[in-house]
């Protein structure tokens, strides 16, 4: 039986949890790196069978932890990412300074692969410090080590993302929602179990020096996702254009919350069209055709923030 040895970073999020599922049902053995066992343990430990997954807490980088980590692994996957900066957790720090460290380490103890998730539509984004951030990251791991894969996703959902999940939750329980540059930034939304074909093929497969776009197979403007939400939900709810000076106001705001909505960074990088550079090869190029279609998609999870549904305003319990 084959067993390969692959080391896991960001393994609690939406792309890691369902990677972990894929890899260890082919016979993976995962160690999954996570900063909170007693928060991520009872998240990460049902993905697998037993004997399958090891967790490892690690608070900081440390890197003599890290590189002990690597000296045992084969294979390692950077899935960390954040999308806005608390004082403690920097751009800098979880886009540059961890894929340096980790790239550096598989070039010391020769790794088989490095795979990184960075992000689709950032090349033009210079004024944004997450796109810069991760930008930076992308070079530093190109410099450092050559069995590099980095992919590069559009909008990853499904229905443990943080995307339409939380769209369908606010749109179900206000009146209206705003939309910044009028909706029109298009998307490739692509789905999270494409994604995760995407990555095992990556990692079966001889492929190295690769920079690889992951799109959907549709394109969408932000104001046609939010309609098809709506749709999927039985909801009507007006989508209010804000002109700019308001959205940034609005976003100086939001950010002061501990887990904003909108940040002032993530509205500069919403101008920007997540959609293929023709920089790098995208999937479609390389025979990946991913073929969910968002609104099928959504329409298998969406009743639950329907009337009724368990996460709309007014639930079953709540009518009784
Ligand atoms: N989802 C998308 O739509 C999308 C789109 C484009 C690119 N990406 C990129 O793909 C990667 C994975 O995305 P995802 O959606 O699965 O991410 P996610 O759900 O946000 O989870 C990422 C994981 O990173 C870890 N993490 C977060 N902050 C950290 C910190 N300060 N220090 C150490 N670990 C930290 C967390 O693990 P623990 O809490 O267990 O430590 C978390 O589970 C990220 O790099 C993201 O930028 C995602």
């Amino acid at each position: 039986m084959k067993q390969k040895e692959i080391l896991l970073f960001g393994a609690s999020g939406q792309i890691g949890r369902n990677l972990i599922r894929k890899l260890t049902n082919n016979n993976y053995k995962i160690t999954a790196v996570t900063r909170n066992i007693h928060q991520a343990g009872y998240i990460l430990k049902t993905q697998a069978n037993p004997g399958y997954l090891k967790l490892v807490e690690i608070k900081k980088f440390d890197p003599e932890t890290i590189a002990n980590l690597i000296k045992n692994s084969s294979i390692c996957i950077n899935l960390i990412g954040i999308l806005f900066e608390t004082k403690k957790n920097q751009f800098r720090t979880i886009h540059t300074d961890l894929p340096n460290l980790l790239s550096q380490l598989a070039n010391k103890y020769k790794l088989k692969k490095l795979i990184h998730l960075s992000a689709l539509g950032i090349e033009s984004a210079k004024d944004s410090n997450y796109a810069l951030s991760k930008i930076e990251g992308e070079k530093k791991i190109k410099e450092n080590f050559s069995k590099y894969i980095i992919l590069k996703p559009s909008i990853v959902y499904s229905v443990d993302d943080n995307f339409t999940t939380n769209f369908m939750s606010l749109l179900s329980k206000f009146p209206l929602m705003p939309l910044y540059y009028n909706g029109k930034t298009k998307f490739k939304p692509i789905h999270v179990i494409d994604l995760v074909e995407i990555i095992y093929d990556m990692i079966e497969n001889k492929n190295e020096k690769l920079i690889l776009e992951c799109i959907g197979p549709e394109e969408f403007t932000f104001k046609k996702i939010l309609q098809i939400l709506l749709s999927s939900i039985d909801k009507k709810r007006i989508l209010l254009p804000l002109p700019l000076p308001l959205a940034k106001l609005s976003a100086k705001i939001l950010q002061l919350f501990p887990s904003p909505l909108l940040t002032e960074d993530q509205l500069r990088l919403l101008k920007y069209d997540n959609c293929e550079s023709g920089i790098y090869k995208n999937n479609f190029d390389l025979g990946y055709n991913t073929n969910k279609k968002f609104e099928n998609e959504i329409y298998k999870y969406s009743f639950n923030w329907k009337t009724g549904g368990q996460y709309s305003k007014q639930n079953n319990l709540e009518g009784n």
